[in-house]
């Protein structure tokens, strides 16, 4: 049975839409290039928080603690990556990988990591990869590093083994089937549309390790210094740009958290911290090497995979969980209303249609309890937990092993967060969207 759930897995994650299958760093996309610029809202107020976020009590700095050595001699000096080592769509772990913190071909595996911090949960399992590197690179705690890395086994990698791969696809476990597709291989399930740098795959030919420039110099250009109510300002634009261009824009439980949560990162995990400002500063030198970007707006040159930990750079003081990432993003709602939205355009542009969250779950998330307290991080654990049996079954009678497997992993998590349960998931009310096919199949 296991055999068979490695199959499917292998089989169904890489269809997106036409002409998406099996695109990956080195295919040539078809973009396409007729591009309409949005119009873009502005904010109700903005929220000035520190780039640490909000987080409470106030940042405070320890040289020691918080430097992150990538100097000669450290261990973690910059390692371009070899043409069989893997990168993607996410420059912290692209990142993490060029400096040795997560292992440098960019498949990990659960050796690569252990867990067992202690929480009010309990123990977390030491079967998952939980990223030992990443909380010493960005200090990533456990809620992210354990949930993103289960979901990224599930979607992105081998469960059989516990592999999974930040780029594209790798040997499975299972030989002469068909490779686990890594995270260039999950669009609509794990990677998704409105991000802020890469571009949408259905405008990039099905590619989506494409850096759109357009993005990145919008982003640069919004200041000299990034804040927090900056990059909301471009999770908005980004959203409408893809909503305003791409007929196929779809927003799934993932996406929806992703596309305002992945800005929050830029902030979050890459501001540089003193005892000057603790809470952060993100300069544009600082972004330009975590985004492996170098020149000047109008010659920016992009170097795919070489993302870099600047030199001289001190990470975040504080731990920081999924829920952090979850509250950064519905302050971002407050500032925006609807910028986290489940749903897509219906096959033309300019027609995004919103899924009503109560409907979805049930009525256990609603509308108005879905921005309180860690609710946002619990429904996208949830969310994923629940669609697992309907986007694995078909071809096995059983999907059971995986089904425990992720409960035992996310089960502590979900706990500690104080999650509500879950027992309804009308995954096919994303039916009406095209850009969920390979989300719902
Ligand atoms: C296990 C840990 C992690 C996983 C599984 C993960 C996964 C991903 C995925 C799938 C995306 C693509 C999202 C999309 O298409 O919209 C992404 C984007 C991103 N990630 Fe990560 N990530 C992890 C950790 C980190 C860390 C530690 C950082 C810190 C710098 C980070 C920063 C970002 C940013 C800024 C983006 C947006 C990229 C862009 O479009 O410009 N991630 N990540």
């Amino acid at each position: 049975m296991k055999v068979a759930f490695v199959l499917l897995s292998s089989l169904r994650l890489g269809a997106g839409f036409p002409g998406m299958m099996g695109v990956g760093r080195n295919s040539s996309p078809k973009p396409i290039s007729k591009r309409t610029e949005p119009s873009v809202r502005q904010p109700l107020f903005l929220s000035k928080r520190p780039n640490t976020g909000i987080t409470n009590p106030h940042p405070t700095f320890n040289a020691t603690a918080q430097f992150v050595d990538v100097g000669p001699h450290s261990g973690h000096e910059f390692q371009a990556p070899g043409p069989n080592d893997r990168r993607g769509p996410c420059p912290g772990l692209n990142a993490a990988a060029n400096h040795g913190f997560i292992p440098h071909n960019g498949i990990l595996t659960a050796a690569d990591g252990e867990c067992l911090e202690s929480t009010t949960a309990g123990v977390y399992s030491l079967t998952i990869v939980a990223l030992k590197g990443l909380d010493e690179a960005f200090n990533v705690g456990p809620t992210f590093s354990v949930g993103a890395s289960a979901v990224g086994v599930v979607y992105a990698g081998d469960f059989l083994t516990g592999t999974w791969s930040i780029g594209g696809k790798y040997p499975g476990s299972v030989p002469l089937l068909t490779d686990p597709p890594g995270l260039l291989g999950t669009h609509s399930k794990y990677e998704a549309d409105g991000s802020p740098t890469r571009g949408d795959a259905y405008l990039n030919g099905g590619n989506v390790d494409v850096l759109d420039m357009n993005y990145f110099a919008q982003l640069y250009n919004l200041g000299t210094e990034y804040t927090h109510d900056i990059v909301a300002a471009h999770a908005e634009y980004c959203q409408a740009y893809s909503k305003a261009n791409n007929p196929y824009f779809f927003l799934g439980p993932i996406g929806a958290f992703l596309s305002p949560g992945t800005n929050g990162l830029i902030i979050n995990m890459m501001s540089n911290h003193s005892a000057d400002i603790p809470g952060g500063t993100l300069t544009r030198d600082v972004l330009k090497s975590f985004y492996s970007v170098t020149g000047e707006p109008g010659s920016f040159v992009y170097k795919p995979g070489y993302e870099r930990i600047p030199d001289n750079w001190y990470k975040r003081p504080d731990s920081f969980g999924l829920e952090d990432i979850g509250s950064d993003a519905q302050m971002n709602n407050l500032m925006y209303p609807g910028q986290i939205s489940l749903g897509g355009n219906t096959g033309k542009v300019n027609t995004f249609t919103g899924v009503d969250p109560g409907n979805l779950t049930g009525g256990v998330f609603n509308a108005a309890n879905l921005f309180q307290g860690n609710n946002l991080a619990c429904f996208v654990l949830q969310a994923t937990q629940q669609a697992v049996p309907g986007q694995f079954s078909g071809l096995l009678g059983n999907i059971g092993d995986l089904v425990k497997w992720l409960a035992d992993i996310l089960g502590p998590i979900t706990k500690e967060l104080g999650c509500p349960q879950l027992d309804v998931f009308r995954k096919e009310m994303f039916a009406p969207f095209p850009g969920a096919e390979s989300y719902l199949h």
